[in-house]
């Protein structure tokens, strides 16, 4: 195992308005960063705007105040929304910052000197949209609107120089590009002869951009600068021991959509820059509104910030991570985020701990009672808690999250069964003791199940575990001490209507 874990989000674009899907990968993020911290790991955990370009250049002019402006006005939108999302981000970066303005012309000269980068007259389609220039055959998918035919002087990054050798880096590293299906369309794309990448734009067109350090009439192109983002932050060419602790990251996590930037431009970038690869890009699907797609023109863009004031943080965190199955599209729609709520954390996870708690306090003078001897059906509880364990910490590590969620849900569905066949309620009256023993090994199966849901529900969990007096404990057995009072609590799932 690496000794440290770097995780990444793709850097947002500053004008969009953050929603789901922006929400989406940046709490996925949070999840494994939390989970890594808590077994140990140095983490390092990044997410942040990318604020160059176009249309960032016309609606700084719309609203008639300098792109910078712009950009610092738009950024509380996002940092309000990780905050409330609870993000534990160790960095935020801003390509707009002079550290990476450093770092992006390090790397352009780096690749100039080494010979990858030619000036041509180019003559082509160009997206205004998109920004870049378009073969024939995508401007005949439909997809791009406002096309216009260009020539111009240009540099362009001489990627085609690298296709190989990226061919042959992905066949033999099967973890590079995930999950599996995403791999075989990039190596599907690479089939192709691979176009070089037009890396500048002409200052008379746009100059909101980080200048060439070879030509101080052309910016770079707003890709170019943001992928390397990604090397700014832990320090490249600034802090050798920061950037040694934690290149090359571990996960870039990414929307489908940004795909072959990610898996082709930047891999080929780095190559050229004489820099390691990352070891994993994942690629996530989309949230889809009942089947359709997410868009402003359609009006179903779900906000976060709307659902966290409704239903709380925990809870949306916890939809999105359980619902989601990585790298397929999902459906987001109301009823199924009620169904969700009220089945697994109403009934299942939030009524047990109000069972148990209740009747500890009722029954035991508000203390934990001592366990008696364990029986065959808790020593099962035992057992399936330590295989769940290290059932959990495989599937992590494999970026198995949503299986992994409905594991820990099933072994609380154990312990709810446990209590039925057992019934404490009735038992408390007869043999106080054995009853004990009931209530004490649900408890500690309880605070074992919030310990492993904490990175995903980091505060309802700590309810939990202050209930019971067992902050800070870890997920092996026997964390519950016998004896320790129990804390008043408001029910932490109320049931949704
Ligand atoms: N700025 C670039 C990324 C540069 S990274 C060096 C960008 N920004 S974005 O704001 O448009 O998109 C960011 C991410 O949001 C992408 O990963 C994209 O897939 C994701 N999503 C946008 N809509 C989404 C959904 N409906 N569902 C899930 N994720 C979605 O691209």
């Amino acid at each position: 195992m690496k000794k440290s874990f770097y995780i990444t989000t793709p850097i947002y674009y500053v004008n969009d308005k953050p929603h789901i899907g922006h929400a989406y990968t940046t709490i996925l993020a949070d999840v494994f960063a939390r989970y890594h911290r808590k077994k140990g790991q140095k983490t390092f955990f990044l997410t942040g705007l990318d604020e160059h370009g176009q249309k960032v250049q016309q609606a700084a002019q719309e609203n008639s105040v300098s792109p910078k402006q712009h950009c610092d006005g738009m950024v509380t939108r996002f940092t309000d929304l990780w905050e409330k999302l609870h993000i534990s981000n160790d960095d935020f970066i801003r390509t707009t910052e002079d550290r990476h303005k450093k770092v992006v012309q390090k790397i352009l000269s780096k690749v100039f000197k080494s010979g990858d980068i030619y000036e041509a007259e180019y003559e082509g389609l160009y997206s205004v949209s998109e920004e870049r220039f378009i073969t024939e055959k995508e401007a005949g998918t439909g997809n791009f609107r406002d096309i216009k035919k260009l020539k111009e002087k240009n540099y362009f990054f001489k990627m085609s120089n690298y296709q190989n050798t990226l061919i042959k880096y992905i066949q033999d590293n099967p973890n590079f590009i995930q999950p599996l299906h995403r791999k075989n369309e990039i190596l599907g794309f690479l089939r192709q002869p691979l176009n070089d990448l037009c890396i500048s734009r002409p200052k008379t067109r746009l100059d909101w951009g980080i200048e060439l350090p070879f030509d101080n009439n052309y910016v770079t192109y707003v890709w170019f600068d943001a992928l390397i983002n990604y090397i700014t932050a832990p320090g490249y060419g600034e802090n050798k021991e920061k950037f040694k602790e934690f290149w090359p990251a571990s996960y870039h996590l990414i929307g489908k959509d940004i795909l072959t930037t990610h898996a082709v431009y930047w891999p080929t970038m780095l190559m050229s820059a004489g820099i390691e690869l990352p070891e994993t890009i994942f690629a996530h699907g989309w949230w889809l509104m009942g089947d359709s797609k997410m868009s402003k023109s359609i009006g179903n863009v779900v906000n976060p910030i709307d659902l966290i004031d409704d239903y709380g943080v925990d809870p949306v965190r916890y939809f999105l991570m359980r619902e989601m199955v990585l790298g397929q599209d999902s459906n987001f729609t109301m009823e199924l985020f009620i169904n969700r709520y009220n089945s697994d954390l109403a009934n299942d996870f939030g009524n047990l701990l109000s069972r148990v708690s209740t009747l500890m306090k009722k029954n035991y003078n508000g203390e934990i009672p001592s366990p008696g001897e364990l029986n065959e059906s808790e020593l099962n509880i035992k057992r399936d808690s330590i295989v769940l364990n290290k059932s959990v910490d495989k599937m992590m590590r494999k970026m198995q999250l949503n299986e992994s969620i409905e594991l820990i849900m099933k072994f609380v569905r154990n312990v709810n069964k446990y209590m039925e066949n057992n019934a404490p309620w009735k038992l408390v009256k007869k043999d106080l003791k054995a009853a004990a023993t009931v209530l004490y090994t649900a408890a500690e199966a309880l605070r074992i199940s919030a310990v492993l849901l904490s990175p995903i529900m980091p505060n309802r969990t700590e309810i939990l575990l202050e209930t019971f007096n067992a902050k800070g404990t870890n997920e092996k057995w026997g964390g519950l001490l016998p004896g320790s009072k129990i804390k008043d609590h408001e029910p932490l799932f109320p049931r949704l209507k």
